[in-house]
């Protein structure tokens, strides 16, 4: 961010300056990497709580975050650690985190190969979504961010599943002024769930909002973070939506619309990691349902679809057809799957 707005840490230092009487910068802007990997090493929220320390922050001041959903989350971590807790102002610069992660409650970092290992639960004391940051998106980062949009929609919003279908292609191509009110509605329904749920820091099992991430986060973590979150999530939406349909949940021709505005919005609907083998030499990806309960705790529960946003829970995953639908990507994606191939389609689909 700091390199496609040049301007950026200069301006900040210069808005601290006219505004002295109300603000004190208490250290220059540090720059951090963007994208994954500074979730992927504790030397980066490190370095920020060493700035912390060194600047001699207290819980009356404020770290300001502006950068992707990875920064955020490592930047929002570090604050949450020093003192129990220093305020943290959040600038998200992605489609993702202007639509999703930036109004969340959690901030984490990823350890021991695992997605979000280590983190809090900590709101931001306040969110900042400007898009002019977008225009400096590369076309791959501003559709990624879409997959978040798609999940809510299918869980809580027909209305924009409808609006997205009708302008899947605008967003796609010529995208500048229209992805503002999808955002805008994505936030909105990401922060009712948050405020209106009853349980903002999930302190029972279930993750509402997660469809499709059991997957994703698996997903994620097999590319070695080579696939972004919101592509990933693609492919997990992929994956439940298939499963949803052959379970009997979801009605063939809504499946096919969900997985026909994926593609239309510019979204690969298979990739190799989806048959990736274990040691075992069973789909690596469905390894991912163990490690969600386990960082869920107690039960079992993912978000399955019965109709266009109309979410529910379920407490278990079948392997079979889990393994099945992931077939059935492949078929449709024309994918060749002989090393690590999932097994044939003995049912109907
Ligand atoms: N805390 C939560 O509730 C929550 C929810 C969803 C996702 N996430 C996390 O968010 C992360 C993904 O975030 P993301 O999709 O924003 O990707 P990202 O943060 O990885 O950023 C993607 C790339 O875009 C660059 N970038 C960011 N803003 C830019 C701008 N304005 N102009 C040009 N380049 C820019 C970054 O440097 C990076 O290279 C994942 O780690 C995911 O787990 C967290
Ligand atoms: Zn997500």
């Amino acid at each position: 961010v700091a390199r496609a707005h040049s301007g950026l840490v200069p301006a900040i230092e210069t808005y601290c300056d006219a505004h002295a009487g109300s603000v004190a910068l208490a250290a220059p802007p540090l720059v951090v990497p963007g994208g994954e990997g500074v979730k992927n090493d504790i030397a980066h929220p490190l370095q920020v709580l060493a700035r912390i320390n060194d600047a001699g922050l207290d819980r009356q001041s404020f770290v300001i975050a502006i950068g992707g959903g990875a920064v955020l989350d490592m930047v929002s971590f570090a604050a949450a650690l020093a003192h129990r807790s220093v305020r943290a102002v959040r600038l998200p610069t992605t489609v993702l985190s202007q639509a999703d992660s930036g109004i969340g409650v959690k901030n984490s970092i990823n350890m021991f190969g695992k997605k979000n290992f280590l983190g809090t639960f900590v709101p931001p004391f306040a969110v900042i979504n400007d898009s002019r940051f977008l225009e400096t998106l590369t076309r791959r980062d501003r559709i990624a961010g879409m997959a978040e949009v798609v999940k809510v929609a299918l869980l809580r919003d027909r209305g924009l599943f409808n609006a997205l279908e009708a302008h899947a292609g605008q967003i796609a191509s010529d995208w500048q002024g229209v992805l503002e009110p999808f955002i805008r509605r994505s936030a909105e329904l990401h922060l009712a769930h948050i405020c209106g749920s009853g349980d903002p820091f999930e302190h029972g099992s279930a993750r509402p909002l997660d469809f499709g991430h059991w997957a994703a986060h698996k997903i994620e973590a097999l590319s070695d973070y080579r696939l972004r979150h919101g592509e990933a999530v693609a492919l997990g939406l992929a994956v439940d939506v298939t499963y949803s349909a052959r379970m009997g949940h979801l009605g063939r021709p809504v499946a096919d619309r969900i997985l026909a505005l994926l593609e239309a919005l510019g979204f690969e609907l298979w990739d190799p990691m989806l048959v990736q083998l274990n040691a075992r030499g069973t789909l690596a990806v469905i390894d991912g349902l163990a490690e969600f309960r386990e960082h869920l705790g107690g039960e079992l529960h993912i978000t399955m679809l019965r109709d266009i946003g109309d979410g529910f829970e379920v407490t278990e995953a079948d392997d079979t057809v889990v393994t099945e639908a992931i077939g059935e990507l492949a078929r449709r994606a024309g994918a060749d799957v002989a090393h690590g191939s999932p097994p044939a389609d003995s049912s109907p689909s």
